[in-house]
C-alpha cells in the first residue's frame, strides 16, 4: 500500500487507518481494516477508485454492514465507505438516491409520500448501494421490481448510468460485481397512502414475529435454494439451537445465525460449515451463501 498512502495523504480524502469494521457489521463481528475511507465527492471517489487499481490494492464498498461477515484478522486493504454521498429526493414518481443513503429511511420516506413499490421491501437493514448491489428483496418483491436506472463507477472508474434492461440483474445479485455502485433511479407509483402504510406496517409485523430482528444477524445467511425456503431446510435438518462458541442457530428463523456475545468470524464459519453438511446428508440440498465475507 506503499504508493495509495501518498496518494491518500495528498488527496485530503477522509481516512481512519487500522479501523474496526465489526462495529460496522450488524453481526458485531470482524477485525479491522488497514485503511476505511470516506469520500466526499464522486470525483474524490473515482480518484481513489482509480489509485486503488493501479497500485493493485485491494479494496471493497462497505454499505451498512447488513449482509456481511468480516473475518477475525480483518481486511488488509482499502474499504470504501459512501456515507457522505446520501442525497435523496422524491419529485412525483420519481426517486433518487445516492448509495450511501439509508434503504429503510428511504422506504418509509416514500410510504410517507403515498408512492408504492418500496413499501413491501420494509424492514431491510441496507444502504441504499448495498441494496442495488444485492438486488435485495424477500417475499414482496426486489429492488429490481422499480429500479428505472442505476448510476455506477465502472471497473475503470467511469461514471456510467444504465437501464435496467441492460443490467444482468438476479436473484440477491445485481450483476454489478466489479462496479461501484453511485445510486439509483426509482419509479413508483402513486397510491392510497393508508393503503401504502398499512401495508408496510404489515410487511414489518410479519418480519418482527418470524425473524430475530432485534439480535445481531446478517439477515438470512443462505440463498433460498429453488422452490424451497432455505430456513425450512435448515429447520427440518434440526439445527434450530445449533451452536458453535458464541454462533447460534436462530430458534426464531433457521436461516438466521446469530451473534449471542462474542461470536468469531471462525465460530460462524465453522456453524454455517455443519449447516450445509447436515442439510446436504439429510435432503440432498446444496445450500450456497448469499452473506459475503470479507
Ligand atoms: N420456515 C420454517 N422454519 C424456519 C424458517 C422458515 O419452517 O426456521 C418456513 C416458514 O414457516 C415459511 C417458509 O419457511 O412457511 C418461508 O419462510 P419465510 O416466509 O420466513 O421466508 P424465507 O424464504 O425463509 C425470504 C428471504 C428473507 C425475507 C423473507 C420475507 C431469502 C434467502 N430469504 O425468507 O430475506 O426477509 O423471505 O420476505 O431470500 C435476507 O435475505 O437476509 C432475508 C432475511
Amino acid at each position: 500500500m506503499g504508493t495509495l498512502d501518498a496518494f491518500l495523504r495528498e488527496s485530503g480524502i477522509r481516512v481512519l487507518r487500522d479501523a474496526p469494521l465489526g462495529l460496522r457489521t450488524t453481526f458485531r463481528i470482524g477485525g479491522p481494516a488497514r485503511a476505511l475511507a470516506m469520500p466526499a465527492t464522486v470525483d474524490e471517489l473515482g480518484a481513489l477508485w482509480r489509485a486503488c487499481r493501479e497500485t493493485e490494492t485491494p479494496v471493497r464498498i462497505l454499505g451498512s454492514g447488513a449482509n456481511l461477515l468480516v473475518r477475525d484478522r480483518g481486511f488488509d486493504g482499502v474499504v470504501i465507505h459512501l456515507g457522505r454521498l446520501s442525497a435523496v429526493s422524491i419529485r412525483g414518481e420519481q426517486v433518487d438516491a445516492e448509495a450511501g443513503a439509508s434503504f429503510p429511511k428511504l422506504v418509509i420516506s416514500t410510504v410517507q409520500a403515498g408512492l408504492e413499490g418500496l413499501d413491501g421491501l420494509a424492514g431491510i437493514p441496507a444502504s441504499v448501494g448495498g441494496a442495488i448491489f444485492m438486488n435485495a428483496g424477500g417475499r414482496h418483491g426486489e429492488i429490481f421490481d422499480v429500479v428505472e436506472s442505476v448510476r455506477t463507477l465502472d471497473p475503470g472508474g467511469k461514471v456510467v448510468e444504465q437501464g435496467r434492461t441492460e443490467i444482468p440483474y438476479g436473484y440477491r445479485r445485481s450483476g454489478l460485481e466489479g462496479h461501484v455502485v453511485l445510486g439509483g433511479r426509482f419509479r413508483l407509483r402513486p397510491a392510497d397512502p393508508r393503503v401504502v402504510r398499512e401495508r408496510f406496517e404489515a410487511v414489518v409485523r410479519s418480519k418482527r414475529a418470524s425473524q430475530p430482528m432485534r439480535e445481531r444477524s446478517a439477515g438470512c445467511i443462505f440463498k433460498n435454494p429453488p422452490a424451497m425456503s432455505a430456513g425450512r431446510a435448515i429447520d427440518e435438518s434440526g439445527f434450530k439451537g445449533a451452536r458453535v462458541g458464541d454462533a447460534v442457530v436462530s430458534s426464531k428463523h433457521a436461516n438466521f445465525i446469530v451473534n449471542a456475545g462474542r461470536a468469531s468470524s471462525e465460530d460462524v464459519l465453522a456453524l454455517i460449515e455443519r449447516v450445509r453438511d447436515g442439510v446436504r446428508a439429510r435432503l440432498s440440498i446444496d445450500l450456497s451463501m448469499e452473506v459475503l465475507v470479507w
